[in-house]
């Protein structure tokens, strides 16, 4: 449907439903609110926008209570938390373990009263424990019966990692008694915990350490911190299992979105809307670095399955598919692109691999997406050795070349960030306009 054919109505709730008369930006928004809040993770999407984007696809009759909400990028799982507040089942890829984790610890409500008697299960006796621990470690300089999880040596004070390990081992306790939905819950505290006592350095999504001096100071009270988060996330968690409904669906996949049609199925999502990694895993937003260690602590995880996101991201070193030298046949913005990256000897090689795996998402949820159902794509247009990428474009263009039919393009900034291409004067020619937006939301209809 093109974007003649949309009408321009007040919707029941009285909203504009003009999507393009929206701002969003979303500047200052709560980002928090309800499960949101559970757990940090990179590159989240503004929850607004799921929210606002499922508000007015349900007033336009598009989608319904009850259909399916599909995300390839599942990350922290906002479009899964949304999708649920909206009365819809969701469903989701990762190939992180932790981001799996975290979307369905946020998006899967939990029965209250249960919830509390498993928090009382969990700090009965915590104190003694951890002061037990501790002695015993400061003692002897080990504690023999409490295996240590597999992190890197120097990136915790000793004491604190063996309170941790309690922690963790308590945990699986409950995880025995109230499954592992509850268990699950209690391991987002662990995790926040974990970075918060750990050496590496708040407020980075790569890992990087305290300095000597720094790590001399630091003497974090875990305890102190575990039940200060943890009263904070039974807040969230009870205001949240309130308000939705308790008999829907939230299913993420451990897997390749590259592959999703596998696990999903074909012709089953009546919406998408997903923002796809920038191809920078390993330099930028590292969202397997940021959670390695809150991953480790689990003990649910392994070191390999950590050390391996990075590499399986989109663009990553892990190829799964044949390079594809047509891809440039199929968006002439990629070909001015790479022409353009190729002239100054900068990455085009880097590009071609991030678009190809990009393009392979788009097949798959093509295929996963009922025919003429909204897809939309939060994507940020980054720069290559200086070069501007016109994501918003390609996008378009690849999605338009496998029978996507584009319906609207909403621009929008991202507040308080420094924008990349401020310092980049080279454009690609023809490509303007909305590349000055920080981000855009590519929606399209599914072929
Ligand atoms: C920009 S983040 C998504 C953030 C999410 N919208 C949120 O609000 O938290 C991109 C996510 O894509 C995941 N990812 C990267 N390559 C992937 C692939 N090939 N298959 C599945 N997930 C992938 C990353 O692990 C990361 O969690």
């Amino acid at each position: 449907m093109g974007r003649d054919h949309r009408q321009t109505t007040l919707s029941a709730s009285g909203g504009v439903d003009e999507l393009e008369d929206i701002n969003w930006t979303f500047e200052g928004t709560d980002t928090q609110y309800l499960t949101h809040g559970l757990h940090n993770y990179p590159a989240r999407m503004v929850p607004k926008i799921p929210d606002t984007l499922l508000g007015h696809y349900k007033d336009q009759g598009i989608i319904e209570e009850g259909d399916l909400v599909y995300d390839p990028f599942s990350g922290s799982g906002t479009t899964a938390v949304e999708g649920r507040l909206h009365g819809l089942n969701a469903e989701g890829n990762d190939i992180n373990p932790f981001a799996v984790m975290l979307s369905e610890a946020k998006a899967i409500p939990l029965e209250r009263g249960s919830l509390s008697e498993a928090r009382d299960a969990l700090v009965d006796g915590l104190s003694p424990d951890l002061l037990d621990v501790r002695d015993e470690y400061e003692q002897a300089g080990e504690v023999e019966w409490l295996e240590m999880p597999d992190v890197r040596d120097g990136w915790f004070p000793e004491p604190q990692l063996h309170e941790l390990a309690v922690l963790r081992d308590r945990i699986d306790t409950i995880e025995d008694k109230f499954g592992t939905e509850y268990a699950r819950f209690f391991r987002l505290v662990l995790s926040h915990t974990t970075r918060k006592t750990s050496y590496q350095r708040n407020g980075e999504y790569k890992r990087y350490r305290l300095s000597e001096e720094d790590r001399t100071d630091h003497n974090p009270d875990v305890e102190a911190i575990f039940k200060k988060k943890l009263k904070q996330n039974m807040e969230k968690m009870r205001e949240y299992s309130n308000r939705v409904d308790h008999t829907l669906d939230t299913t993420i996949h451990y897997s390749d979105s590259r592959t999703a049609v596998e696990d999903v199925g074909e012709n089953k999502a009546d919406i998408v809307i997903t923002s796809p990694p920038y191809g920078d895993h390993q330099t930028t937003v590292a969202y397997g670095q940021f959670s390695q260690d809150p991953a480790l602590l689990t003990g649910k995880v392994t070191y390999d399955e950590m050390k391996d996101v990075d590499k399986t991201g989109l663009g990553g070193r892990y190829d799964i598919l044949e390079s594809m030298s047509d891809l440039e046949d199929y968006s002439p913005t990629l070909e001015a692109t790479l022409d353009t990256l190729r002239e100054k000897d900068g990455r085009a090689d880097d590009a071609v691999d991030f678009f190809r795996d990009y393009y392979a998402v788009m097949e798959q949820v093509g295929e996963i997406t009922k025919s003429g159902q909204p897809v939309a794509w939060v994507v940020a247009n980054r720069t290559m050795s200086r070069v501007n990428i016109p994501t918003h474009l390609i996008t378009r263009e690849l999605c338009e070349s496998l029978g996507y039919e584009f319906d609207m393009n909403l621009p929008r900034e991202i507040p308080n960030k420094t924008l990349p291409w401020e310092n980049a004067p080279e454009n690609v020619e023809g490509t303007k306009g909305d590349l000055m937006a920080n981000e855009n939301i590519v929606i399209l209809r599914a072929p």
